[in-house]
């Protein structure tokens, strides 16, 4: 039905959004502004204690700073009471006193013909159960026995069978009183080529009855009892009702178990989908025969912001992951992420759980990979980066697929992780002969193989450590450190060229170290560095340390360096957002680390209420923050 222009705005003004919504959620009335419409309540669509969900009658909206989930009232029915959006608008159209246009005529038509097909769908599973409880089933019900399906299974999921028979669904079907037609177009039988009478679809499998999120049977997945069947499973072609693309099976209980704080879990198969649920995984689906697609990514996201894929443990699952995770990275961002679980080879979720039973399914899920993960290992496993030409064609391809997410936020926090990734598998390159000065060439690199600091055990201690360390201070016992242990230079070569001390003395030290030269300002700076109180058992700390702890000092310190960096970036862009267009997500973000923070320091003292509405304040506060290294990861230690 179209609507005509103006309908939905006239809508969303005469029903004040925050009346829908109250009738899920409990305000928090302290937090909230009445007279203003603003409105703070515990979100809807996520568990939490405190009221992070927001809406506005103003505009209109609400947003949940802590799962992302945001709309207007109409996206509120949809997703929060599961309806469709022209249900959603009936709803509100009666709320608000206003009557629906009437719809056009051959929209009247498209809908009255499904509510036929529709007739035609649910007399086809009266009929498929009917006929698994005949004698001609006998096959069958051993062979779901032996699959596990007990009674109460079986009715659960309206499980059925198809005899192998070409004409007795068509025939019963026709005996009920539905056209040939209408049998044809809702998937139930086939016409031959040559025009002769329409032949039953499904013949001699079992049965799994599909039905999207308004309960419609719209299709039928066929089980073939014949281990030579042409297709293991055969599913309902596209018809008006069935859109293959676009719908998930056990769509309906999966919403309504994650609304009940169960993950949403995507398996490929229907029986995965069974014996997962079975099993107390009630919130999962499976796409219908066809790889994932665009439109199902965006079906999960509406219902979880992190859906769980769990793929079979062969080639086609790995296939499958390589192919969701070029799909998805253009659609990725807060509230639309995906987590991985790759079964054990051989296995799927539901060989997995008789196998193992339920308790090993949740250790894998508990385990489950973001999908950065999945991109990385797609793109170095099994390979060897020993040449410039293959690191750089790894960077580019990682580039190239950074590139694509939309969300700048997002898109930034890959490149930080990729970057240590890539870190942690380059490590310290071996450091080359630099053919200048004649300075030692370092012997064997700092560590072997992958190169991460974890691995090498603890970093030693250094008097540095400690909330007080700013940049410069950093800075500084980096480059005493390569000073007193020249030979370290070359393998850190790249980052400390990225150091720019603002100092000139320190930048004349800094290029003496690089090129093995010696300088006036450099031997002072150096000389300055030494005396400083701060430093002062650098250089004792630093001569007891064999190469490969002196090399791990240097990292943090430069780690720690690049973090700094990093976060005073952050705190630009935050500044400039919190100027210009608010971003209520990171402003509050920073908020909550803050508080956080604030908390765990001061233990003692009462939060101190919200800084929401000050913006110079919070710039202000921001600048804390940064100089207390609120981005600082606690010591590895
Ligand atoms: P699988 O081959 O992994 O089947 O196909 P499965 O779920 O493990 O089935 P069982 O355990 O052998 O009974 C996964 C899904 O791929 C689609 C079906 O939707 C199936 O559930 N499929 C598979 C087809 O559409 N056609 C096929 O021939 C095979
Ligand atoms: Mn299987």
């Amino acid at each position: 039905m179209s609507l005509p222009p103006g309908f939905l705005d006239e809508l969303r003004t005469r029903v004040p959004i925050s009346r829908v919504i109250g009738r899920k959620v409990v305000w928090d009335l302290r937090k909230s502004n009445q007279a203003r419409g603003d409105w703070w309540a515990p979100c809807p669509f996520h568990q939490e204690k405190s009221a992070s969900f927001h809406c506005d009658d103003q505009k209109g909206f609400y947003y949940c700073f802590g799962c992302q989930a945001k709309g207007d009232v109409l996206t509120f029915l949809r997703e929060s009471d599961g309806m469709e959006f022209m249900d959603a608008v009936r709803f509100l159209a009666a709320e608000a006193g206003m009557s629906l246009p009437e719809p056009d005529p051959r929209a009247r038509e498209r809908s009255d013909r499904r509510d036929q097909l529709l007739k035609v769908t649910e007399a086809a599973l009266r009929w498929f159960r009917l006929q698994l409880q005949t004698a001609a089933a006998a096959e069958a019900r051993d062979y779901l026995t032996r699959r596990g399906l007990d009674q109460p299974a079986l009715d659960r999921f309206e499980i059925g069978f198809a005899p192998d028979n070409r004409h007795a669904l068509t025939r019963a079907l026709r005996e009920k009183g539905f056209e040939e037609s209408q049998i044809v177009e809702a998937g139930m039988s086939a016409r031959p080529d040559d025009g002769g009478a329409a032949y039953d679809r499904f013949r001699g499998r079992i049965i799994f009855p599909i039905r999207d999120g308004r309960d419609r049977v719209i299709g039928f997945g066929g089980r073939a009892m014949d281990p030579n069947a042409r297709a293991k499973y055969l599913n309902s072609p596209e018809t008006p009702l069935f859109d293959k693309g676009r719908n998930l099976y056990h769509l309906g209980p999966a919403r309504a178990a994650v609304a009940k704080g169960q993950p949403l879990i995507v398996a490929e198969g229907y029986m995965d989908v069974i014996a997962l649920a079975r099993a107390g995984f009630e919130g999962t689906v499976a796409p219908l025969g066809t790889a994932i697609t665009e439109d199902q990514l965006r079906l999960m996201w509406r219902i979880s912001p992190e859906p769980v894929i769990a793929l079979d443990g062969d080639a086609a699952g790995l296939r499958a992951a390589q192919r969701l995770i070029d799909l998805a990275l253009p659609m990725t961002g807060p509230g639309q992420a995906l987590r991985f679980v790759l079964l054990p080879a051989g296995q799927d979720p539901d060989d997995l759980i008789k196998s193992a039973g339920a308790g090993a399914m949740r250790a894998l899920l508990d385990q489950a990979r973001p999908l950065i993960d999945l991109l990385w290992t797609r793109e170095t496993e099994g390979q060897r980066f020993d040449s410039p030409e293959r690191k750089a064609a790894l960077d580019r391809r990682l580039q190239e697929a950074i590139a694509r997410i939309p969300d700048e936020l997002t898109r930034r926090h890959y490149t930080e992780e990729i970057r240590r990734k890539r870190w942690e598998l380059f490590g310290n390159r071996p450091p080359g002969n630099r053919g200048q000065g004649g300075r030692p060439a370092g012997g064997r690199p700092a560590r072997s193989g992958k190169a991460s600091m974890a691995a090498t055990g603890p970093i030693p201690a250094i008097p540095l450590d400690g909330p007080n360390a700013g940049p410069a201070l950093l800075e500084g016992a980096a480059l005493l450190i390569c000073a007193l242990r020249p030979e370290m230079i070359a393998a850190a070569e790249p980052r400390l060229e990225r150091l720019s001390p603002r100092d000139p003395g320190r930048a004349a030290l800094l290029h003496d170290l690089l090129v093995a030269d010696s300088s006036d300002a450099g031997r002072q700076a150096l000389e300055t560095l030494r005396a400083d109180a701060h430093l002062g058992l650098t250089p004792a700390v630093i001569e007891q340390q064999d190469a490969e702890a002196a090399a791990a000092i240097l990292t943090n310190l430069l780690d720690r360096l690049e973090a700094h960096r990093a976060a005073s970036a952050e705190l630009a862009r935050a500044e400039a957002e919190i100027q210009g267009e608010v971003d209520e997500g990171l402003t509050w973000r920073m908020q909550q680390t803050a508080r956080a923070r604030h908390r765990a320091e001061r233990p003692d003292m009462e939060d101190s209420g919200d800084l929401n509405e000050d913006r110079d304040a919070l710039s202000a506060q921001l600048q804390t923050w940064l100089s207390g290294e609120i981005w600082r990861k606690p010591p590895r230690r």
